[in-house]
């Protein structure tokens, strides 16, 4: 049974049954795997528990090395690549860590690349995990339900359960119940760990919005057929705005696995002169062009640590996405 930190008093019921059971996803996992009742906890504004180096995967959700700093603590990127897939590999990892390591961060599938790490890819990273017992794992698995073309979604305390007790699993209703906004999180993780972030929260925002809470029970609860209808037209954007990109003068664009991102490089515009006679030198300057040239707007790849290339989000109208990709492809094709 799980249980929503910071309820106030008047939802108390819907919090006791909260069981987030369809959602299958994570809490009714984890809960089973860890063997222990879970409690999902919102995890905004929780900052604090870090106080030295962390690593954070690189093209990654930049806010959470952010939290890091913030904490006091060193964020370590490691910096992979479109050939690798955006995916740290094991011998990256193991590089990567040292006697000072607090975290590792794990986002998949990712903002931005919406790249996400398989069975036998996570294997990999949790073997080299296994051999540092020092070092405790974070995966934000806000995409758990954004896979394609049967990606199966796994997240490290499956595929390695003697991690659990150094692993913090979160996830939230922002992605597959469109709820941004409503600022809903929730974390499984070792008790004691759960514990302190529930009294940091409780001396911070105390706790999310009473309509939130209710919406989530809503959200984790209802029916979940919908998400399977929503990704088959994101794949379908997906697959639209992949097949649009590549046929851009200098632009290559891989095809992710999930989320509702693509992550294009922009490498082959690199040296190229814009029509306001601007030679474009970083994917800052192709961005901005963009923007001026056909009233585009993306984001530049160096904001995530890896260009140049640009992110765009697909999670909009499938006719403002293609014709955003005529402009683009247009853009590229007048460049000198
Ligand atoms: C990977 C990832 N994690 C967490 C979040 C946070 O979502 P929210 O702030 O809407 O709860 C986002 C939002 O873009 C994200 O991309």
């Amino acid at each position: 049974m799980g249980q929503l930190v910071g309820c106030i008093q008047g939802i108390a019921t819907a919090c006791k049954a909260l069981e987030f059971p369809v959602v299958s996803g994570n809490v009714s996992l984890y809960n089973e795997h860890f063997g222990r009742p879970i409690h999902p906890t919102p995890v905004v504004g929780v900052v604090g528990v870090l106080d030295d180096a962390e690593l954070a995967v690189p093209a990654g959700f930049r806010g959470e090395g952010d939290v890091v700093l913030l904490a006091g603590g060193e964020p370590v990127e490691v910096v992979t690549s479109m050939a690798s897939g955006f995916k740290m590999t094991a011998q990256q990892l193991e590089h990567a860590i040292t006697p000072k390591t607090k975290w590792v961060l794990l986002n998949s599938p990712s903002n931005p690349s919406g790249a996400a790490y398989t069975r036998a890819e996570l294997k990999a990273l949790t073997d080299v995990l296994v051999k540092h017992p020092h070092v405790h794992v974070m995966t934000d698995d806000m995409y758990e339900h954004l896979v394609y073309d049967d990606f199966k979604f796994t997240t490290p305390a499956q595929v390695e359960p003697s991690l659990y007790p150094r692993t913090l699993t979160i996830n939230g209703c922002s992605k597959a119940y469109c709820m941004t906004g409503w600022r809903i999180g929730y974390a499984g993780g070792p008790e004691p760990l759960i514990k302190a972030m529930a009294t940091v929260q409780s001396q911070s925002t105390s706790n999310p919005t009473a309509v939130s809470q209710w919406a989530a029970v809503e959200a984790l609860n209802g029916p979940q057929g919908f998400i399977a209808e929503h990704n088959k037209i994101f794949k379908e954007r997906r697959d639209l705005v992949v097949s649009m990109l590549n046929q851009a003068n200098g632009i290559k664009c891989p095809t992710p696995e999930g989320a509702f991102y693509v992550y294009p490089s922009c490498a082959g515009t690199m040296g190229k002169t814009a029509s306001t006679g601007k030679k474009l030198a970083t994917d800052e300057d192709f961005v901005t062009e963009l923007l001026e040239a056909e009233g585009v707007a993306v984001v530049q790849g160096t904001a995530f640590g890896l260009g140049p290339a640009f992110r765009i989000s697909y999670a909009t109208k499938t006719e403002d996405l293609e014709e955003a990709c005529r402009r683009i492809q247009r853009f590229c094709g007048n460049l000198k």
